[in-house]
């Protein structure tokens, strides 16, 4: 018998991404007795699991370019839909937040404006990248600037990233290790782009000879 593998591409992708955030966000407020607590673990985990996509979006074509499989030419491919399924992630990381300042009114009074300003502009960054994720808005707003604002805000989010992984260390020691995970990203990012810009000089000196 041949059994067929579905194979998950493009909104297909995202749909199941999306599918399985949410799902894991009914477990966690399903199985938590304390509906308060269970909103805080769900925030903890919608941002473990927008980071773990992130990292995919963030390093694909560095591992495209430094270790070429065809896993990495499928985040390649895919990467537009696991960008958008972690914005998804993060829109349910916005609403638990939102329920979490309903249910614990001390929850915002006890956040300074301060506090909140990488967040925010993380988010301002998230908004603009999904609504410019669609071949119309690309088209509308021009190649160049779609690239600037797509390749400033993954190293905004990058930022955000490192920061609040690292802002918790002292709360949990845990904390090195995704702060450390966002950390190699970044080298491998910076790896990949000075690779693919040396292959482009050598193209293009083989041409010119
Ligand atoms: C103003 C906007 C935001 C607010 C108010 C907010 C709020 C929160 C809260 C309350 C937690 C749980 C803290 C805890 O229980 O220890 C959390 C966790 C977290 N958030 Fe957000 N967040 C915001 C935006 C963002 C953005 C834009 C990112 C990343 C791009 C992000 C990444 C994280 C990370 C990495 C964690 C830690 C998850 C863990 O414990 O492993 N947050 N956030």
């Amino acid at each position: 018998m041949n059994a067929q593998i579905p194979r998950y591409h493009g909104w297909s992708l995202f749909g199941l991404l999306s599918l399985l955030v949410l799902l894991m966000t009914a477990l966690i407020l399903a199985f938590n007795p304390d509906l308060i607590e269970a909103t805080r673990t769900a925030i903890r985990a919608t941002a473990r699991t927008s980071f773990a996509l992130f990292l995919a979006a963030f390093t694909a074509s560095a591992f495209a370019v430094l270790v070429p499989s065809p896993l990495s030419k499928t985040l390649v491919r895919e990467r537009r839909f696991i960008g958008l399924a972690f914005a998804f992630s993060h829109l349910v990381h916005a609403a638990l937040i939102y329920t979490y300042g309903q249910l614990n009114p001390e929850f915002w009074p006890g956040r300074t404006t301060v506090g909140n300003i990488p967040g925010s502009i993380g988010y301002l960054f998230i908004i603009l990248m999904t609504l410019t994720s669609f071949k119309t808005t690309t088209r509308l707003i021009g190649r160049k600037a779609w690239k600037a604002l797509h390749v400033s805000g993954m190293w905004v989010l990058a930022a955000v990233f490192t920061y609040s992984n690292f802002k918790r260390i002292p709360l949990s020691a845990w904390y090195v290790l995704p702060f450390g995970i966002m950390f190699s990203a970044i080298v491998v990012r910076v790896i990949g782009k000075l690779a693919q810009k040396a292959k482009r000089v050598a193209t293009d000196r083989k041409l010119t000879q």
